[in-house]
C-alpha cells in the first residue's frame, strides 16, 4: 500500500508515522511518501528523517519517501493525506491579528482568519484532486487542511475527484472527554454527532446503548468538567445555557455564543503578542529543534501540546476501516446526501459514517434541532459563498462571504478588513 502526505515536513508528521506503526499490522502501508514545496524542504528533511529513524526503531517494513516532486509521488497512491498550510504559521498570524485591529475575533478557522485561509488553500487542494484524477484515480484524499468544512465543500461542488474525505480530531477527542467524565471506558460511548466542521455537535451520547445525555449536560454544567481544546481558551460555558442548548457543543462553539470573553482575552494576546499562531510558531521551533537530535526516535511528547494531538488517530482509523472493509462507525466530513434534511445534499457536513470498502456512507441524522439550526444554516452558507468566491476570485463573493459571517459585526469594516487582508496575503492569492 502506498501512502502520500502532502504537506510532509508538518511538525505534526511524527504524530501520523507513530499511527502507521502502530497500526502496521491491519494496515500495511509500504511506502509513505512525504511530499512538501520549496519552502519547506528544510523541514521536510529534518521531520522525514525522524520519521525513517521512528519506522527504524519500530522495526516495520515501512519505506520513506522524502520529494518535492508531488506528481511522481501522487502516481498508482492508494491513499492521499494533505496537511499542508498555505503561506505557513507567518500567514496563521495574520489571519489571527488582522480581525483584531478592528475588534474582531481572529482564527484560523472562523471568521475573517478560516475565509482567508479557505481563500488561500481552495485552488491548491483543488489541483491535488486534478493530479490525482489523473494519477491514482482510485486513492481516497484525506484532507485535514483547514479550514477542512469550506474544503471539503470545495471539493465536493468544484473538484474533478470525488474520493474526498475531510478530518478532524475532534470528535474523537469529545468521545475520549466524555468517556472521561463518565468514568467509563471510550468503546463503551457512543456520540450522536451533527453538524459543520469546528460546528459539531453531539445530538445524543449513549452508554452501552443507553440514552445519557441529560446527565452528561448536567456534568458538563460544572465549568471544571468542561472541555476545550489546546488552542482554544477553556472559558465556562454557562450552566443554565447548555441545559437549555440541550445537546453538546464542541469547544469552537464558545467563538459564537461567547464572544465578547473570548474577544476580550483575544485582545489581550494581542496587546501581549502571544496570539495562538504565535504560540505555535514558538512551538514548532522547539520541536524541530528536538527532532534534529539522532538520538531521537519516537514522537516526543512535546507535541500533544498542538490542538491537533490524536488527529493520527482519525486518519489512520479511517484508512483501516476502508482497507479492512470494517463496517465501523466515525465521524467524518462528507457529502451530505439526505443525511441531515435541513442542508443541501450536495453540500459537506460533519456526521457519523459507515465506513466500508467502498468508503464512508453518512447516516441519516433527520432535522436539525431549532437550537442550532439557525447558526449551521449560516455557517454553511459563509462557507458555500466563500468557496465560490476561492474558486472565481470574485471581490463580491469575498465580500459577501465575509461580512454574513456572524464574527463580523459591521459591513464598512468588513469591507476595509477584506481589502486588508487581500493586501496581507497577496502573495498566496493569484486568484484574485
Ligand atoms: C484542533 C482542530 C484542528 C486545528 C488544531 C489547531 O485540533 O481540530 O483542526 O488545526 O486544533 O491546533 P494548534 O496547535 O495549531 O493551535
Ligand atoms: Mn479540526
Ligand atoms: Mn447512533
Amino acid at each position: 500500500m502506498k501512502v502520500v502526505t502532502i504537506g510532509g515536513g508538518s511538525s505534526y508528521t511524527p504524530e501520523f508515522v507513530e499511527g502507521l506503526i502502530n497500526r502496521y499490522e491491519e494496515l500495511p502501508v509500504k511506502e509513505l511518501w512525504l511530499v512538501d514545496i520549496e519552502e519547506g524542504k528544510e523541514k521536510l528533511e529534518i521531520v522525514g528523517h525522524l520519521a525513517k529513524r521512528m519506522v527504524e526503531k519500530a522495526n516495520v517494513p515501512m519505506t520513506i519517501y522524502l520529494t518535492l516532486d508531488r506528481q511522481k509521488a501522487l502516481k498508482g497512491a492508494d491513499f492521499v493525506t494533505t496537511q499542508m498550510r498555505v503561506g505557513q504559521l507567518d500567514a496563521r498570524i495574520l489571519d489571527e491579528r488582522l480581525p483584531l485591529k478592528y475588534g474582531m475575533i481572529g482564527q484560523e478557522t472562523n471568521g475573517a482568519g478560516g475565509l482567508f485561509k479557505g481563500l488561500r488553500t481552495i485552488p491548491v487542494l483543488l489541483d491535488i484532486a486534478d493530479e490525482m484524477n489523473q494519477l491514482c484515480p482510485d486513492a481516497w484524499l484525506i484532507n485535514f487542511t483547514n479550514p477542512a468544512g469550506m474544503v471539503t465543500e470545495a471539493l465536493l461542488r468544484y473538484g474533478r475527484h470525488d474520493k474526498v474525505i475531510g478530518v478532524c480530531n475532534l470528535p474523537v477527542n469529545i468521545r475520549m472527554t466524555i468517556a472521561k467524565l463518565l468514568n467509563v471506558e471510550e468503546e463503551r460511548v457512543h456520540i450522536d454527532f451533527a453538524g459543520l466542521n469546528h460546528m459539531v455537535y453531539g445530538i445524543d451520547v449513549f452508554v452501552d446503548g443507553v440514552s445519557v445525555l441529560d446527565h452528561v449536560l448536567e456534568l458538563m454544567s460544572c465549568p471544571e468538567k468542561q472541555m476545550s481544546m489546546r488552542n482554544i481558551a477553556p472559558l465556562p460555558w454557562d450552566a443554565d445555557f447548555i441545559r437549555s442548548l440541550g445537546v453538546i457543543p464542541c469547544p469552537y462553539h464558545r467563538y459564537y455564543y461567547k464572544k465578547d470573553e473570548i474577544l476580550e482575552k483575544e485582545l489581550e494576546e494581542y496587546e501581549t503578542g502571544v496570539t495562538r499562531a504565535e504560540v505555535v510558531q514558538k512551538l514548532e521551533g522547539e520541536l524541530f529543534e528536538l527532532y534534529k537530535d539522532e538520538e531521537l526516535k519516537v514522537k516526543p511528547p512535546q507535541l500533544e501540546q498542538r490542538g491537533g494531538a490524536y488527529y493520527s488517530d482519525a486518519a489512520c482509523n479511517l484508512m483501516s476501516s476502508i482497507f479492512n472493509d470494517r463496517g465501523d462507525i466515525q465521524t467524518l466530513n462528507v457529502r451530505n446526501d439526505s443525511a441531515i434534511k435541513d442542508l443541501p445534499s450536495e453540500s459537506a457536513v460533519e456526521v457519523n459514517c459507515v465506513v466500508t470498502k467502498s468508503g464512508p456512507k453518512p447516516i441519516t441524522v433527520g432535522h436539525l434541532p431549532v437550537a442550532i439550526n439557525g447558526l449551521i444554516q449560516q455557517i454553511k452558507s459563509f462557507e458555500r459563498i466563500a468557496a465560490e468566491a476561492a474558486v472565481t476570485g470574485s471581490y463580491e463573493k469575498a465580500l459577501l462571504a465575509m461580512t454574513i459571517n456572524p464574527l463580523i459585526t459591521s459591513d464598512i469594516k468588513a469591507k476595509s478588513l477584506l481589502n486588508d487582508m487581500l493586501e496581507a496575503h497577496k502573495k498566496y492569492l493569484p486568484q484574485f
